[in-house]
């Protein structure tokens, strides 16, 4: 399949590119802004391939999506504003992006008949769940304003389905690890400030709760959705491994060698969701099952990062 990758300098998106451009046939073309967030170096290694095309871009610029929609027969965004904290700062660019960007979009999208449109979503969507878990239809209850930009996308996606027939189908995913993460998020930040024997900043008195999923497996869980997902359908993607932030932070400590006393248990994020947690047989009765223990994506990671 001929692929426009939105967002696709960013964490989860390049991840997505390397894997396809190893394990599968697709062409890729990758769309990204490269803001802050993304940068052409998790790219390495991709650039020079004859089945990868990279264009920096805005999702929001309308005719330059409709250039490269084009040439391509499904489109998977991954494109979007992603850090919690830095909603609750100002929730302007998680709104622009995350929902009019998603909008513009589907809009190409339909004017150009594809075939398939796969939105990366997150289990943030659903708000916290304290007992129990997630299904796809649980009723959204974003507590955040970046989950609610991705529960706005989610809902204008499908409602392009309902109304226009554009084959959308949308991935939740609980929080991924691995290489490429931008070092503002909880597991490279923790990896990087213990390698140069910083503090690791806990937030309150970590006990929130995280399902984490290697992102090699949700980039195979998307592929996998991509080729045999049913159009109108949400999958949940997650792994069953919960652990509490503090739990993660001793694994950190433990994988890099680092002492328990650069932990700091620093004032909670505001809205703290306590615990998120996804049932996910919808896609392994199709045939998908994550294939990584915490551990070994961990030290992964940690190796990613050391080097
Ligand atoms: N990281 C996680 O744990 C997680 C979990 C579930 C779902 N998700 C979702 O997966 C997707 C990717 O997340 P990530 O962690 O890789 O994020 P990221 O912040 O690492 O990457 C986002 C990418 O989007 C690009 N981008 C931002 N605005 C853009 C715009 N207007 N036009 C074009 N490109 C733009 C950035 O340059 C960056 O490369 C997001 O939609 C996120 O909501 C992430």
């Amino acid at each position: 399949m001929k692929l426009l990758v939105t967002g696709g300098a960013g964490f989860i998106g390049s991840n997505f590119v390397h894997y396809a451009l190893e394990n599968t046939t697709h062409d890729i073309i990758t769309l990204d802004a490269l803001t802050y967030a993304g940068s052409r170096s998790n790219l390495e290694g991709t650039l020079d391939s004859d089945s990868h095309r990279f264009v920096e871009g805005d999702i929001r610029n309308r005719d330059l999506v409709d250039d490269l929609v084009e040439d391509v027969d499904a489109i998977v965004n991954f494109a979007a504003e992603s850090h919690v904290d830095r909603s609750i700062d100002t929730a302007e660019p998680f709104v622009s992006t995350n929902i009019q960007g998603t909008q513009t979009l589907l809009d190409s999208a339909r004017s150009h008949d594809i075939e398939r449109f796969v939105q990366i979503s997150t289990d943030e969507v659903y708000g916290e769940v304290l007992d129990g878990v997630f299904s796809e239809t649980d009723r959204l209850n974003p507590r955040n304003p970046y989950a609610a930009t991705k529960a706005g996308a989610d809902l204008i996606a499908r409602s392009y389905y309902t109304t226009y027939d554009l084959p959308v189908l949308i991935t939740r995913s609980s929080n991924n690890y691995g290489p490429r993460q931008h070092p503002e998020k909880l597991i490279p930040k923790f990896i990087t400030n213990a390698a140069k024997d910083e503090a690791l900043p806990v937030y309150g008195d970590g006990s929130n709760i995280r399902e984490w999923t290697y992102v090699e497996d949700n980039c195979r869980g998307i592929d996998f959705v991509l080729e045999k997902g049913v159009p109108g359908e949400v999958y949940n993607i997650g792994s069953g491994v919960e652990l509490s932030n503090l739990e993660v932070t001793e694994q950190i400590l433990a994988a890099t060698g680092s002492s328990e006393s650069l932990i700091e248990f620093v004032e909670d994020r505001p809205g703290h969701d306590q615990r998120y947690a996804l049932e996910t047989t919808k896609i392994t009765d199709l045939g998908w099952e994550p294939k990584w223990e915490f551990d070994e994506g961990l030290a992964e990671t940690v190796e990613f990062y050391l080097d």
